[in-house]
């Protein structure tokens, strides 16, 4: 299996900075283990889309809306990112649960319409601090989970991407915490069961996302489950990027 490197950039980057974060990646020579993805605003998509066109790094929705077109003020459908280029989108970014309200049954929503539009979701979970000192990680990533995959008729040869991302361990929390590889490892064995009880064997791919940067991210990429990292903070300048790119590969 390729070895999955996802940069987020959440809203770190303006236009400008999107282009000249693009112009600078460009040239550089991707090998062939490794998949490489930036989750772009939707200011800066069609702009980086062009930059990025004739390179092997492909592009991701940070956040999509369910329905094809009408009256969403502000909302960006995920038909129309498909039609944009986008080959992935992330679906239930802690952020956009925790910070934007969404809920279990919207993030459903939103892993629906990628088995329809033939996006790659990339579904992310992940349990609050108050949750994982209280030991209920387990539980409340399986009702993340549930909430998504459960009856779901999974297309043939369809891939499915988890993220595995703590909340307190995101760098934009501001704990300072950090998850190790080996914790990380155990929830994403337990996730991975999960989804085979759902949806039976499939093409899944397994990330994690929590602070990873150029100095831990070989401990996370060592682990049996973790196909991959989801990058933040770390992928927001090109430096601290390439610096992790460079020990990933
Ligand atoms: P981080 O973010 O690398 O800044 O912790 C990861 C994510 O939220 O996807």
């Amino acid at each position: 299996m390729k070895t999955y490197l996802f940069a987020n950039w959440k809203m770190y980057l303006d236009l400008q900075e999107s282009l000249d974060f693009a112009n600078k990646i460009k040239e550089k020579e991707i090998p062939e283990n490794i998949e490489m993805a930036i989750f772009v605003n939707p200011l800066s998509f069609s702009g980086v889309s062009s930059i990025l066109a004739d390179t092997k790094i492909e592009l991701g929705a940070q956040n999509t809306f369910w329905i094809d077109k009408g009256g969403y003020t502000g909302a960006v459908s995920a038909h129309m990112y498909k039609k944009a280029g986008a080959k992935y989108a992330l679906v239930g970014h802690s952020e956009r649960r925790h910070v934007f309200g969404e809920t279990n049954e919207e993030v459903k929503k939103q892993l629906d319409v990628c088995l329809e539009t033939d996006l790659v979701p990339v579904l992310c979970v992940g349990e609050p601090l108050k949750e994982r000192e209280a030991g209920k990680t387990d539980e409340y990533i399986e009702i993340q989970l549930r909430s998504a995959l459960e009856n779901v008729k999974w297309p043939k040869g369809k891939q499915l991407i988890i993220a595995y991302e703590p909340v307190w361990a995101i760098s934009a929390s501001g704990t300072g915490l950090i998850c190790s590889p080996v914790d990380a490892e155990v929830v994403l064995e337990k996730i991975k069961e999960v989804v085979k009880n759902f949806l039976g064997e499939i093409d899944l791919v397994l990330l994690y996302g929590g602070s990873a940067r150029s100095d831990n991210v070989q401990g996370f990429l060592k682990m049996e489950n973790i196909n991959g990292v989801l990058v933040g903070g770390a992928s927001s300048k090109p430096e601290t990027w390439q610096e992790l790119v460079d020990k990933a590969v």
